[in-house]
């Protein structure tokens, strides 16, 4: 397949961040690295940089819900959804301290909202299920950018249609910035700093996929969660772009609806991951692997210094590594599928021109002060279960918004206290954990404390079938006894299908 039409396709739709940063990156860099060459290097295609507008203090960001096309099987343009442009959204970038204002206009023809995950916000700015945004309407979410730098995301969170509207396209990164911050890391955008949003799709010949109107998802694809075979990353298939001969930060986000990745490179370099869901480690970790469910994002330092110019190598997954760690019984047998056993390519880096640098991976970054068990006022066992095609959380499944949710997923929360959440899973898969608002800390996984790479902040957790994974969370923020915050199972058909509960923080 000549994965040109779709890449020529979404450079263009993204003009302005390929051709901007770069310029940026040589003229006015932030980073403070000494560039050898003066040419501009060819840009990696990312999706445009938004840095939005200051209006009276406030940082405003516009975002329009649209429908578009991509031609990702050449002939047949597969239909999509898009901010501001056909396929996925601009990357948004706040900054630590400052206010931001987004505007939401829904010219999808149908309801949606927009979730920003991982970010503290107020309930009813958070763009979950409560915050519908009919067809045709603009919802506007403002809020404080209270936590430290970090890489979050957004996408659509409408009741039951979360899947569909996440596979047609709709999501984004979010990348927020500290100038305190000590460490110093690559920073300029689409050049040493690169977001990699990774998904998979199944596509027929013809361009249609299984939420293509007409269609209807198959049990199995209800069960195991909808993947697909053809890979995306950044919305474009195969993926290739040119990165400086130096070190280079990857974010790399899994937007995948249901698959999970094994991340490492196809030549078995090491590369330093820095940071998890919720912004640094409390230490560097030098790795060749880094696993991320759905939902999950990490942060890689990588060095392409003792590259060759014109040196290629490849980003791939090592599913076949963690296939038993991830499917036991008859979902190993029946509903895993070829991708889930194997090794596959996502993204071809080629190393470009010399460009001196004099960054290095961080030898430490700041400690992060742990939770402890006994600072826990409350523990609630969450136990996440498959029935045959039906999911739930303590027995109970979220099918409806309001007055008919049941009792047993709907925590009312005192402001500012700290609970232990024993997460066990109950069924023969995995399933990614995602809690609103709160960043966790994972005090164990089955009894053993977590490595290093998951004992930062997170917001999202990978449970394996069989696991007892014990968080840690602070509630505390902005009350508000009408409108609650979700968690929820991060593959989305599971959510679509109700694997989800939902918790308000209210006065103590
Ligand atoms: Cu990424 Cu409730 O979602
Ligand atoms: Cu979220
Ligand atoms: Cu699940």
């Amino acid at each position: 397949m000549d994965p040109r039409p779709s890449r020529r396709r979404f450079l263009q739709l993204t003009g302005a961040g390929v051709v901007v940063a770069p310029l940026v990156g040589c003229g006015d860099d932030a980073t403070g690295q000494d560039h050898v060459d003066a040419a501009p290097m060819p840009a990696f295609p990312v999706p445009p940089l938004d840095d939005g507008e200051l209006v009276g203090g406030v940082r405003v960001f516009r975002l329009r819900l649209q429908s578009g096309s991509v031609e990702w099987v050449t002939g047949f343009p597969t239909a999509t959804y898009g901010a501001n442009g056909d396929v996925l959204g601009p990357t948004l970038r706040f900054r630590r301290g400052e206010r931001v204002r987004l505007e939401v206009e829904n010219a999808l023809g149908e309801a949606s909202t927009l979730h920003w995950h991982g970010l503290q916000v107020p309930a009813a700015s958070d763009g979950g299920p409560y915050q519908s945004i009919a067809a045709g309407a603009t919802w506007v979410s403002e809020f404080d950018v209270v936590q430290p730098a970090m890489t979050a995301w957004y996408h659509p969170h409408q009741m039951h249609e979360t899947g569909r509207q996440v596979y047609m396209g709709l999501a984004g990164m979010i990348l927020v910035e500290d100038a305190a911050q000590a460490v110093e890391l690559p920073s300029t955008y689409g050049v040493d700093d690169l977001p990699l949003v990774i998904q998979d799709r199944r596509l027929a010949a013809d361009g249609t996929h299984p939420y293509s109107p007409g269609n209807a998802l198959a049990m199995h694809d209800m069960m195991a969660g909808l993947r697909g075979s053809i890979m995306l990353v950044n919305g474009v298939r195969q993926l290739r772009g040119v990165v400086p001969r130096g070190l280079v930060r990857l974010r790399l986000l899994n937007g995948s609806n249901a698959r999970a990745y094994n991340l490492g490179f196809s030549d078995g370099r090491s590369f330093v991951q820095i940071a998890g869901d919720g912004g640094l480690l409390s230490a560097p970790v030098t790795t060749t692997r880094v696993l991320l469910s759905p939902g999950e994002r990490a942060e890689v330092l990588v060095d392409f210094g003792a590259d060759a110019p014109g040196a290629t190598v490849a980003l791939a997954s090592y599913s076949g590594e963690v296939f038993s760690q991830l499917f036991t019984g008859v979902m190993g047998t029946n509903v895993a599928d070829a991708l889930d056993r194997m090794t596959f390519e996502l993204v071809t880096f080629e190393v470009g021109a010399a460009r001196a640098t004099s960054l290095a991976p961080p030898t430490a970054l700041p400690p992060i002060e742990r939770m402890t068990a006994d600072q826990a006022v409350r523990v609630r066992p969450i136990v996440l279960s498959m029935t045959g095609p039906s999911v739930a959380i303590n027995g109970a499944r979220m099918t409806a918004l309001g007055d008919a949710v049941p009792a047993a997923i709907n925590f009312r929360i005192p402001n500012g206290s700290i609970e232990r959440w024993d997460v066990s899973n109950d069924s023969f898969m995995m399933h990614p954990l995602h809690i609103h608002n709160r960043h966790f800390q994972i005090l164990d996984i089955d009894g053993q404390p977590p490595p290093v790479a998951l004992a930062g902040w997170k917001d999202t957790v990978l449970v394996a079938p069989g696991q007892v994974v014990r968080l840690m969370l602070r509630f505390e923020g902005t009350t508000d006894a009408a409108v609650p915050y979700m968690f929820h199972c991060h593959i989305l058909e599971h959510e679509d299908m109700g694997m989800m509960g939902q918790f308000y923080i209210v006065d103590p």
